[in-house]
């Protein structure tokens, strides 16, 4: 795992922005994981603007998003398809029949998810996982005690996750109870991952993911068993965190950083 701090939320969705866009470039065909939530509108935007800019050609791209609610169209404002749309895939050239996200008003979740699964396998497997985390340590909406192996599912929210998320809701009342999600095991046999987190309340649980022991309490700290792992913070994340001077050593000094280094990232 790497640990980059960086020393604004900007300046650290600048980075998770170019880390795309050099995969993109790289691999025009590329199967993307997305998350949603706030963190990731100011990284979304970044991208719509290389797009739009720079000419960043997703035209080939393919995505998988890590969940969606249960028992919401994806017209509703609330759901994580209509978030996609509209922060992202309305501002890119991307074929919307390329982009996938469970289908929260599926008759039969048990039967999505599996094919779910089989679509990603198809497509290849995940090439770049992105990843926030949410307050109860969530990454996707693998709550606490989620197994490590879990694959794609339904998934009930606990009231921290509705707390922190009911006020994306036109009407917070109106915000599911479950959802579908990606598994732990599923996010990590993709072949890269990066987690973008940003702001103070993200320190604690932030400093358990990436220095605590590995537990299915909390399913962020499944992100230590995967060999290409980058997190990717700001400054106001990093406080909880021991060993920044370390973390930051290896950001200077390992070659793989080099070109970020001379963009001035
Ligand atoms: C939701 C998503 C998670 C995301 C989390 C973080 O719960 N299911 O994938 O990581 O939100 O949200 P925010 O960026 O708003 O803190």
């Amino acid at each position: 795992m790497q640990v980059i701090v960086r020393p604004t939320r900007e300046a650290a969705c600048n980075l998770a922005a170019a880390i795309i866009e050099d995969q993109i470039r790289e691999r025009p065909d590329s199967v993307l994981g997305l998350a949603t939530g706030r963190t990731m509108e100011e990284l979304y935007a970044k991208l719509a603007d290389k797009h739009q800019r720079n000419g960043l050609d997703f035209s080939l791209v393919r995505t998988y998003n890590l969940d969606e609610y249960i028992g919401i169209p994806p017209e509703h404002p609330g759901s994580y398809r209509y978030y996609m749309n509209k922060n992202l895939f309305e501002k890119i050239n991307i074929d919307l029949r390329n982009t996938h996200l469970p289908l929260g008003m599926s008759r039969d979740v048990a039967k999505e998810c599996r094919d779910y699964e089989t679509s990603i396998r198809r497509n290849g497997g995940i090439d770049l996982q992105l990843l926030g985390i949410g307050a109860t340590g969530h990454i996707g909406f693998n709550e606490p005690l989620s197994a490590l192996k879990s694959r794609t599912r339904e998934k009930p929210l606990t009231p921290i996750t509705i707390q922190q998320n009911r006020d994306l809701f036109p009407n917070p009342d109106e915000m599911p109870r479950c959802a579908i999600t990606m598994g732990v095991g599923t996010i990590l046999e993709a072949k890269r991952i990066l987690l973008l987190a940003t702001g103070a309340e993200k320190a604690d649980i932030l400093a358990k993911a990436v220095e605590g022991p590995i537990t299915a309490m909390i399913s962020a700290t499944a992100i230590q068993l995967h060999e290409r792992c980058s997190v990717i913070i700001d400054t106001a994340a990093a406080t909880k965190l021991k060993e920044l001077e370390y973390y930051d050593w290896i950001y200077q000094n390992e070659s793989e950083w080099a070109p970020y280094h001379r963009r001035g990232l």
